[in-house]
């Protein structure tokens, strides 16, 4: 019995040796194998890292690129309060000649809304600008649905089509009301009402204050701009036909609003990658443009302070640094580009998937339009706030309405260049200290973390400026209609 245990036992030690022999064998084999793994993971991280604009599309997940930034359960909350009293009848009547491009009307009109709707008046449909650069004869109701707009504001404001025929005549009171004024300074202008009955404003760009109004003035603007202010059905047509075919293309789009355009140069005093003749070109143009009050430009400074459209050629470089691949399909959403193909060459080298409404369109559907450049910026406007990603190589009224809609809708991803960072790193580049490549689309990445539409409150004024400066510098309302117009998951609507 004890040998047979003892040989038991001797047979079990020599099978406990042979385990462990297998299990050393296999973790030396396990750890050579990882070794190899882990090598050739950093070898071929490393050779991501040397040239990532090959091919960046692995490298960013997509939803960095085209989903709408995270947006805490906010939603848009556009009602009245309790406290609001709606429309009344009113036989006072302010009539408005709205000035500027497309979206400096839409913005002026919708606060001239809240300012009939202050004086208790009754607006009457305004007229639209025909001077400004863009020489443009459209009537409201060639740009919006005017029916609508009348339904839409029934409840806040009353709109008539025209001033009533006995009120042509009488004397009307012409007034250029303050910029960026608050409730209390229209409400002080009701004493015009004493002697008359007609207030004709002269002007309609920033004449509310972006902050400090009550909730339910903000509110109304909201109203206005972004449910009464729909466009005409000819505009939301077309356009939503584009966006059908951009869509059967590739799925996705982002809309450029390419801000390279002759008056925004010339106004600008822009004139960095054209030449000497172009640049003359747009100086004689500023210098016999009697509302353009900035004569005296240097380019140089206006440039490194960030206040110059991105060049075709910058865009491409940002947009490929943030890591969209060349296939990208790109709406190029704006008006001539100045300087034409030989300055667009140098954004379609990088992203040959551009596409223009007169390449979307068909001559036929385009006609009636292309003469109207206001209904050309409308159809823009609409494919811009329904793409999925968009960004302005400016930030003019057009990119700032569309910011602002989108944040509105949903946060929808809006990239906002930062564009005197973005000339430091263009300027590197040039003079060889900075190479495309892994660490340019980490800087500018990093720089644009918060750059990309997310929800924040609207910006006040910047510190340390006094007076009506004051107004100036802060963001504007429609820009970004968050808190009033955009509430928390809790708030009701
Ligand atoms: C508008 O008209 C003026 C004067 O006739 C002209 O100089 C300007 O180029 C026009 N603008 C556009 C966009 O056609
Ligand atoms: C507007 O009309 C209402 C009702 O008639 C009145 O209570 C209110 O004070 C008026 N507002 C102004 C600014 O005149
Ligand atoms: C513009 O400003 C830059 C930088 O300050 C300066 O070097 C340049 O000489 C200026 N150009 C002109 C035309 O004044």
């Amino acid at each position: 019995m004890a040998r047979a245990r003892g040989r038991r036992f001797r047979f079990h030690r020599r099978k406990l040796c042979a385990v462990a022999a297998y299990v050393a064998i296999l973790l030396i084999a396990l750890s050579f194998f990882t070794l190899i793994y882990l090598s050739r993971k950093g070898f071929d991280g490393g050779r991501e890292h040397v040239s990532p604009q090959e091919d960046q599309s692995g490298l960013i997940p997509d939803q960095e690129l085209w989903d709408a930034p995270f947006s805490l359960g906010l939603h848009t909350c556009i009602k009245p309060t309790a406290r609001y009293k709606g429309a009344r009848k009113s036989d006072r009547y302010i009539t408005v000649r709205s000035n500027g491009g497309l979206n400096q009307m839409r913005t002026g009109i919708a606060d001239m809304v809240a300012v009939a709707h202050i004086m208790n008046a009754t607006l009457v449909i305004p007229q639209l600008d025909r001077r400004s650069f863009w020489n443009d004869t459209s009537t409201f109701s060639d740009i919006f649905d005017e029916t609508h707009f009348i339904e839409a504001l029934k409840g806040d404001v009353r709109v008539a089509r025209e001033l009533p025929k006995e009120l042509e005549s009488v004397p009307h009171a012409r007034k250029h009301f303050s910029s960026w004024a608050s409730t209390g300074y229209y409400e002080e202008m009701t004493r015009l009402w004493h002697e008359y009955q007609v207030i004709h404003v002269a002007k309609s760009d920033s004449r509310l204050a972006n902050n400090d109004l009550p909730l339910d003035i903000q509110r109304l603007r909201c109203r206005a701009m972004y449910n009464a202010l729909r466009f005409s059905p000819p505009i939301e047509i077309l356009a939503k036909k584009l966006i059908e075919r951009l869509r059967s293309r590739e799925g996705r789009y982002i809309a450029l609003h390419l801000r390279y355009e002759k008056d925004m140069l010339s106004f600008t005093g822009c004139t960095y990658g054209l030449t000497e003749v172009e640049s003359k070109e747009l100086t004689i143009l500023r210098e016999k443009t009697n509302h353009w009050k900035v004569k005296k430009i240097n380019s140089t400074v206006q440039r490194l302070g960030g206040n110059c459209p991105l060049t075709p050629k910058e865009v491409g470089i940002f947009l490929r640094a943030l890591g969209y691949p060349p296939s990208t399909l790109i709406y190029i959403a704006a008006g001539e580009i100045y300087g034409g193909t030989a300055q667009l060459s140098m954004l379609s080298s990088c992203f040959p998937n551009l596409v223009f409404k007169e390449t979307l369109a068909t001559k036929e559907e385009l006609e009636g339009f292309t003469t109207h450049a206001s209904q050309t910026a409308a159809i823009d406007y609409i494919i811009s706030v329904e793409s999925n990603v968009f960004v302005s190589s400016y930030s003019g009224n057009m990119a700032r309405a569309v910011e602002g809609h989108r944040r509105f809708l949903g946060y929808r991803r809006t990239i906002t260049p930062d564009r005197k960072g973005l000339v430091e790193v263009f300027d590197r580049l040039e003079s060889g200290n900075l190479r495309e490549g892994s660490s340019l689309s980490d800087i500018v990445r990093q720089m644009h973390d918060d750059r990309q539409g997310a929800p924040r409150k609207r910006r006040g004024p910047l510190p340390g400026v006094k007076g009506k400066a004051r107004s100036r510098t802060e963001e504007s309302f429609y820009e970004n209609p968050y808190p009033e117009c955009i509430c928390g998951p809790k708030e009701a609507f």
